[in-house]
């Protein structure tokens, strides 16, 4: 089975392809807010720090399981286990929790990709004001942008592992650079942009407490991909001769590095639109910042820059969220895609087509729980409030089981696979691991405290939001 498993071409292509799945919509927006109202620089240093002890050694883990297996998640947990059917089900909940974030992130990349084509053609009008969101979501026209967001991924990939994802992420991946750096650029010469920059990284330790660092490890943790089976299902496709442990280090630096750059992209366009912008009111949401906050600046900007100038810059804006999106969205789908074609044996064509069948019906549910079908809409209630489909999904899915995974591959790994074998794998094609202070760090920490630490963030997030 291994030696006709398809591989990325090379080791580039695995960190691309991992690196475009982390950076995501999440990274552009939501973690330059959430650092400037949560104590700027204080933040940043926070969360590096989370990034380098607790993620990187489980995103590590989850790579090694992968390489080692030589097979989608569900699979992985089954041989690595023995066929024990008690971690056959975290296997199982590495597969379902991507399958439902898929359906989650399909929804905004939609929209997302609603946006772009408005204002690819010229109609500026569709930030016009707060309310056009609101319309916009509840529209017919949604559908048709879902048809091709999934024919976009679909057409990447049935192409597979080298012609599609890879080819994909070789391509989307310094595009987004580029455009990234080029708003960048531009965002700065506006005036009072230096406001936005000192408020994102000048240090306020006095904001610091547990539930901002809680926060900052989800984000950090939801944000390098970890606990969806993604980063498992990616590493099956490389050599045993990769180095999973440097390449590791550059996915969550690249990760990292564009979330860090991105804040100066987005606070000096919110302190130029207003210099007296209190940050600590600034949304949290993604999805509220890219569509009713960051509209009224792109559109601001026709005094200075004029209706076409607004609109390339507008443009320019969308796609490279677009791009993030879609990279994401590429490979949270290609785990339950490589999963079904590996367990059932059928064609990725075939499972492809399931899959989009099935996450289609699901995200044509949730587009209508924004009040198109007044029963989707308030679905529910718990945590003291009325929730719709898509509150669901993301309530379980991604606040919820998201730690739960990652807890399992520690647990998996340290208790089960055990620490030597993580080690012989995490050494092949990195010599200097074995007995180095990494493999010890790595090995004491997701015995201990990195378990402990998703546990009580577990146990929070249910506290809080079911009850
Ligand atoms: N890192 C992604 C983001 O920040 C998270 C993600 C990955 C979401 C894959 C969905 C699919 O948006």
């Amino acid at each position: 089975m291994s030696d006709t498993r398809e591989h990325f071409s090379s080791r580039l292509g695995f960190i691309l392809a991992a690196a475009g799945s982390a950076v995501g919509i999440g990274n552009l927006v939501g973690f330059p807010v959430s650092a400037t109202k949560n104590g700027g620089g204080a933040f940043l240093l926070v969360y590096a720090l989370f990034v380098v002890f607790i993620c990187l050694p489980v995103m590590m883990a989850e790579m090694a399981m992968g390489r080692q297996a030589q097979k989608d998640p569900l699979g992985s947990y089954k041989l690595l286990s023995g066929n024990d059917t008690k971690w056959s089900f975290a296997g199982f909940l590495a597969v379902l929790t991507p399958f439902m974030i898929a359906v989650f992130y399909m929804v905004i990349t939609v929209w997302i990709f609603g946006y772009l084509s408005q204002v690819a053609v010229g109609n500026l009008d569709v930030l016009a004001d707060p309310k056009s969101f609101g319309v916009f979501i509840n529209s017919s026209s949604v559908f048709a942008y879902m048809a091709a967001v999934a024919l976009i991924v679909n057409l990447i990939l049935v192409g597979g592992v080298k012609q599609g994802i890879e080819k994909a992420a070789k391509f989307l991946m310094p595009a987004l650079f580029v455009l990234l750096i080029a708003l960048v650029a531009y965002v700065l010469t506006l005036d009072n942009a230096m406001a936005g920059v000192k408020y994102y990284i000048i240090p306020d330790f006095s904001k610091m407490n547990a539930s901002v660092l809680n926060g900052a490890l989800a984000q950090a943790f939801f944000s390098l991909s970890l606990g969806m089976g993604i980063l498992m299902t990616y590493a099956s496709y490389i050599s045993k001769k990769d180095d999973i442990v440097g390449s590791a280090k550059m996915v969550a630096l690249t990760d990292s590095l564009v979330a860090f750059i991105a804040g100066l992209m987005v606070l000096p366009a919110i302190f130029s639109f207003n210099p007296d912008t209190d940050p600590t009111k600034l949304s949290d949401s993604s999805v509220s910042m890219i569509f009713e906050f960051l509209p009224k600046i792109l559109l601001a900007l026709q005094t200075d820059i004029g209706y076409v100038g607004a609109s390339i810059v507008a443009f320019v804006f969308f796609l490279l969220v677009f791009f993030a999106a879609i990279t994401s969205l590429v490979s949270i789908v290609e785990v339950p895609t490589a999963t079904l074609s590996d367990r059932k044996g059928i064609s990725r064509k075939m499972a492809l087509l399931i899959l989009t069948g099935s996450i289609g019906v699901l995200t044509v549910l949730c587009t209508m729980s924004f009040g198109m079908v007044e029963g989707l809409t308030s679905f529910t209630n718990y945590g003291g409030a009325s929730k719709s489909l898509f509150d669901i999904v993301y309530d379980v899915f991604y606040d919820t089981i998201l730690p739960l995974n990652g807890l399992m591959v520690c647990l998996f790994v340290m208790y089960r696979w055990k620490k030597v074998r993580l080690s012989e794998e995490l050494s092949q094609g990195c010599p200097g691991y074995a007995g180095s202070f990494t493999e010890k760090y790595v090995n004491f920490s997701l015995s201990t405290f990195i378990p402990v630490i998703l546990v009580v963030i577990f146990i929070n997030t249910v506290a809080t939001k079911f009850f």
